[in-house]
């Protein structure tokens, strides 16, 4: 078992996420995807001072390791053990918006890829878990021994890009119980056998993660939760790792930086669409060489910015409630979200 106060986990793209966030003394951020605390310690130091950061993890471990390690900024963070996909409710309940910055360092960290027992690693003997969050319900080990054989091959399908997703589920219930991660780890290697350097379980782990922790919808939600969330002129700041996640990105921006999203044949726009986000980087920003060699978890990380736009539906009367100030500059005028309004005014319905 890895020492949890001991393992570590190299934040990635570090100054290139403090760039994009465009951290300031005294700036609101939320840190999504805590982990070991590596992007938010760096967040508080250079957002010093008056600086708050408010960090987020499904998982408890990380959360507690990340805890240890921002305890010279007990006043300034406020660290919650809960998914992101509960971004928007979150924000309500610690009272945290609107901030000037969102970051979601998407996947597992090193630590948690390193620690017995949780089963991400094809290369360490461990039951087949995989849950971020151990409160979880469903496993890994119960999508691979109960799932059907067709709907199993989707998700290797789908989700790992495995285009021998259909032997590969063939096997695995051929051999059921499949109980550890060596054990699946090998049924794969025998049926698909070896091809370059990359382990031929690879896509399947990746595959059968994505479907316990529900990682692409959570997603999507949460990065439209973000924007309810962001004050004019905040970052939505994401780094992801694959190919899937990042296409949800990319997508998710670009439509949200558009005007009209009618389909092209629609001869009069219906959708009332309007930009909601400005793309900062045209072009995906990648780790640097000497990153990428110091650091081989690097490697696949993509990371992608936008900044929100005020928009006319948004805007404000200055002498509203100040609970539904949305301006991260201006204490008294800014903008609203409609739908963040209404949540709060639920809540607060509810509360009371
Ligand atoms: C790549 S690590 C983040 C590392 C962190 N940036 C650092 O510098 O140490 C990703 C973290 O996100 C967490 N995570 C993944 N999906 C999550 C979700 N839906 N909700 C909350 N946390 C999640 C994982 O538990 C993991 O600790």
């Amino acid at each position: 078992m890895v020492n949890r106060r001991s393992a570590t986990h190299t934040p990635v793209m570090l100054s290139e996420v403090l760039r994009a966030l465009d951290v300031q003394p005294g700036g609101r951020y939320i840190d999504c995807t805590l982990g070991a605390g590596g992007h938010a310690a760096s967040i508080l130091e250079h957002s010093s001072p008056g600086g708050q950061l408010l960090g987020i993890d499904a998982d408890p471990l990380a959360l507690e390791v990340a805890k240890e390690r921002l305890l010279s900024f007990k006043e300034s963070a406020k660290l919650v053990n809960d998914n992101f996909v509960n971004l928007q409710q979150i924000a309500i309940k610690y009272d945290f918006f609107p901030v000037h910055g969102i970051l979601l360092d998407l996947g597992l960290s090193s630590m948690q890829l390193g620690e017995a027992g949780r089963g991400f690693s094809f290369q360490r003997h461990a039951p087949l878990d995989m849950r971020f969050n151990p409160n979880q319900k469903t496993t890994a080990a119960d999508i691979v021994n109960t799932y059907a054989e067709t709907r199993l091959a989707d998700i290797i399908r789908t989700y790992g890009e495995e285009p021998m997703a259909n032997r590969i589920a063939r096997s695995i219930v051929d051999a059921r119980p499949v109980e550890s991660t060596l054990e699946l780890a090998e049924i794969i290697e025998k049926t698909i056998g070896r091809r370059g350097k990359i382990h031929p379980a690879t896509k399947t782990f990746q595959a059968l993660r994505i479907a316990v922790n529900h990682e692409l919808e959570n997603l999507e939600s949460t990065l439209r939760q973000a924007l309810e969330i962001l004050g004019y002129q905040g970052k939505l700041v994401v780094i992801s790792y694959h190919s899937l996640e990042d296409r949800i990105v990319k997508q998710f921006m670009q439509r949200e930086a558009k005007g009209c999203i009618c389909p092209p044949t629609t001869p009069v726009c219906v959708c009332g669409h309007t930009p909601r986000l400005k793309i900062i980087n045209r072009k995906v920003v990648i780790p640097t060489e000497i990153e990428q060699r110091e650091n081989p978890r690097s490697r696949s990380a993509k990371l992608r910015t936008a900044e929100r736009l005020a928009v006319q539906a948004d805007t404000y009367a200055v002498n509203d409630d100040s609970v539904l100030f949305n301006s991260v500059d201006n204490p008294r005028g800014g903008l609203r979200r409609p739908v963040l309004l209404q949540k709060i005014k639920m809540a607060f319905l509810t509360a009371s």
